[in-house]
């Protein structure tokens, strides 16, 4: 990894170096090893991927990545393969060789892999082409198929942390709140504010010391989105967390995870450490003056600590 960033110029650099390749032609391989894959069995796979890629010499030939949630998870251990975007199911170690050898090298489909129609009982090959994706526009979730999210150079390679360069040199912090008001973005936490209202009432509010709060808790019963988000894309929620905090005029932000979440709360601190040690975090982001730090929080597991009054008072040692 190269040392900090100190420009933007610097991190459009790195980009470009990092996304040559992508886009080609070249055989790849995506396997979710996410918190839902794993018991069903995603870590042997990904084991014998890379145990058969060595054995059968193909570390050139074939770029295999390890990524967080895909979405489809009641289908793991999932792969995608490129060319062709093929969708393979319910992938066992023993399957790894012949996707191998006969999809990767010689681009024939294996059959008895793909996922059935449960209403035609249609085989279908090309994950777009699944009833479960088809309608979907993935915008926050998207990106998890496309990068090992323990890699800063990935989220870099698909234009990660462009848009906080974009923040901090082109436009004032006011100008940012205008165009996050103007986007409609807003909360999923439940109440639905926008976003863009949340981060003016929070720059206009009175004290100069101001802190943003990524409210990962997510106590509801089955409710899976941060953990999604925070496994398979961290880079994201640290770049947004920075440009909320450069728009409301905050140096502090704090990550609230629930404890239940062990690879979300890992891949978000390291998360951090990279983007430290590349300038995007702590003291001069990217040679603009702006400093941030950011500090990660346990949940204790009581469900009303998701709730932000009682969430502040957790984060300040109090009972939520
Ligand atoms: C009992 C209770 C529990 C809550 N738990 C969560 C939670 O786990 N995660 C969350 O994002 N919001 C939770 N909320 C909503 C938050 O208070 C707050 O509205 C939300 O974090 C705002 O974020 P948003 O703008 O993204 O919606 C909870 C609210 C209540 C009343
Ligand atoms: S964890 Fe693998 S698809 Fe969701």
């Amino acid at each position: 990894m190269p040392g900090k960033l100190k420009s933007p110029k610097e991190l459009e650099a790195l980009n470009k170096k990092l996304a040559k390749g992508l886009g080609t032609d070249k055989a790849r391989v995506s396997v979710c090893n996410g918190t839902a894959c794993r018991p069903y069995g995603s870590n042997p796979v990904v084991e014998a991927f890379k145990a058969e890629i060595n054995k059968k010499g193909l570390t050139d030939q074939v770029e295999f990545k390890v990524t967080g949630c895909h979405g489809f998870c009641e289908r793991g251990p999932i792969a995608i393969v490129e060319p062709g975007n093929i969708f393979y199911q319910k992938i066992k170690p023993e399957d790894v060789p012949e996707i191998l050898d006969k999809t990767v090298l010689n681009k024939q489909v294996i059959s008895r892999l793909l996922f059935k129609d449960p209403l035609t009982k249609a085989e279908i090959t090309a994950q777009a082409d699944l009833p479960f994706y088809k309608n979907q526009k993935r915008i926050i979730l998207g990106n998890n198929i496309r990068i090992d999210p323990t890699s800063i150079e990935d989220y870099i390679s698909i234009g990660g942390y462009s848009a906080l360069a974009k923040a901090l040199f082109d436009y004032q912090p006011e100008q940012i709140i205008d165009i996050i008001k103007q986007s409609g973005l807003r909360g999923r936490g439940g109440g639905g504010f926008t976003t863009g209202a949340k981060w003016e009432s929070c720059r206009k509010a009175h004290g100069d010391i101001k802190y943003v709060i990524v409210n990962a808790d997510e106590g509801d019963p089955g409710a899976y989105a941060n953990e999604g988000l925070l496994t398979g894309n961290p880079h994201s929620v640290l770049e947004g967390l920075i440009i909320g905090a450069f728009a409301i005029g905050s140096h502090q932000g704090y990550i609230y995870v629930r404890n239940e979440y062990p690879l979300a709360l890992k891949n978000i601190i390291n998360a951090m450490e990279q983007a430290g040690k590349l300038g995007l975090l702590g003291k001069n982001i990217l040679g603009s003056g702006f400093d941030f730090e950011v500090r990660v929080n346990r949940g204790g597991g009581a469900f009303i600590c998701g709730e932000s009054t009682a969430l502040m008072a957790s984060l300040e040692g109090k009972v939520g």
